[in-house]
């Protein structure tokens, strides 16, 4: 089998009833960093949790490398699983120093164990910490030496929980970098779970769009972003402009205008139009007119919320050549075709 990880039509419902999965059927290749991107309560932790052995599926299976490890009959406990894993509180055991608390789940002898755990540290920068309590590291130290623990004995697959949700922005950005890098060069295969869109889209191979128990959508992110599935993946993974408009081929008339579509559609249609795909202009007699509503200044970027003459609304994102403020008269156009999908979906 080609996978590293891979569910068939996993199901979890629990003791009170509540469904966390429905039938999900993910697949994660050798080395890949795969994603699961979801709102809050959407089944990601239970999902972690499933592969990892914490929980017992109540329908389908788990299939690690070449093994089925939960089914119908089988369930592997998680301790032979080979499976490590990250918590968002990092976990680890506060009166342990550090060397301790990465060989903790070594069975290898002293010697063995010592040569790991330094190995671990060297590989996370933190040679000289070995000695240090939990309690006298930074957050980002401390998450590294969670990612080391779990490492150290050589996982099949890793599993992150939010590991990087307690860190400040900066840091965050830094330590998310440094951790992908270290995944890359031990080649693990790793789980990460997160319902920052940004972090999803730039660290991963693959993204599962999970939405109330259910995969949505499996796809590396360039695909999630530029062809969605359906509007609903559309707006949980950036921002989406959704517009009614009537399809005749590769057209469509909407309160844009005559706009250019990806794919032959006829009919009513709902128009995805990401807010960079909107073209703001003080002058140009091509767009359609509007006001401008409100105004958000990023530094590198703007955006802008747009009323067109029958009240739409829009959201658009542009560059900062040019300067905009509330209550200008503009002009909006599509620069580039869209996508359209059957009315109501
Ligand atoms: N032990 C449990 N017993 C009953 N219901 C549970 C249990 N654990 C989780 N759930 C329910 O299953 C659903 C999925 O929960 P889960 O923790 O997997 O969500 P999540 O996607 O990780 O959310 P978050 O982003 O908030 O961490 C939720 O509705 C939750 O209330
Ligand atoms: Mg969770």
């Amino acid at each position: 089998m080609a996978f590293a990880l891979e569910t068939d039509n996993l199901g979890k419902v629990f003791a009170d009833g509540s469904i966390a999965l429905r039938d999900v059927s993910l697949r994660a290749r050798a080395g890949e960093f795969l994603t699961l991107l979801g709102p809050s309560g959407s089944g990601k932790t239970t999902m972690l949790r499933l592969l990892a052995g914490f929980e017992r599926p109540t329908s389908g299976s788990v299939w690690i490398g070449a093994k089925i490890v939960a089914d119908g009959t089988r369930f592997v406990p998680p301790e032979q699983r080979k499976v490590g894993m990250v918590f968002q509180d990092y976990a680890l055991f506060p009166h342990v120093d550090v060397a301790g608390n990465i060989g903790f789940g070594l069975r290898a002898g002293a010697a063995q164990r010592d040569k790991q755990v330094r190995r671990m540290l060297d590989m996370v920068g933190l040679p000289k910490f070995s000695e240090r309590l939990p309690h006298e590291l930074s957050g980002g130290q401390q998450q590294r030496v969670a990612l080391a623990r779990a490492l150290a004995p050589n996982p099949d697959v890793l599993l992150l929980d939010e590991p990087f949700s307690n860190l400040d922005s900066d840091l965050r950005v830094h330590i998310r970098n440094d951790v992908r890098e270290i995944l890359r060069e031990t080649e693990t295969t790793a789980i990460f779970v997160t319902h920052d869109q940004e972090e999803a889209l730039s660290l991963s191979d693959e993204i599962a769009v999970i939405y109330e128990g259910r995969l949505l959508q499996l796809a590396a992110p360039h695909i999630i972003y530029n062809r969605p599935s359906s509007i609903q993946v559309a707006k949980l993974i950036g921002e989406a402009n959704v517009l009614p408009a009537r399809a005749q081929g590769l057209t469509a008339r909407s309160r844009l205008g005559e706009v250019k579509l990806y794919h032959p559609r006829s009919g009513e249609v709902s128009l995805m139009i990401r807010p960079e795909a909107l073209h703001i202009d003080h002058l140009d007699e091509t767009g359609v007119p509007a006001k401008v509503q409100w105004r958000e200044f990023f530094g590198h970027n703007q955006r802008v919320g747009l009323a067109l003459g029958d009240g739409t609304e829009l959201v658009a994102w542009t560059g900062v050549e040019r300067y905009i403020r509330r209550g200008d008269q503009v002009r909006v156009s599509l620069g580039m075709p869209v996508l359209a999908y059957e009315a109501g979906k």
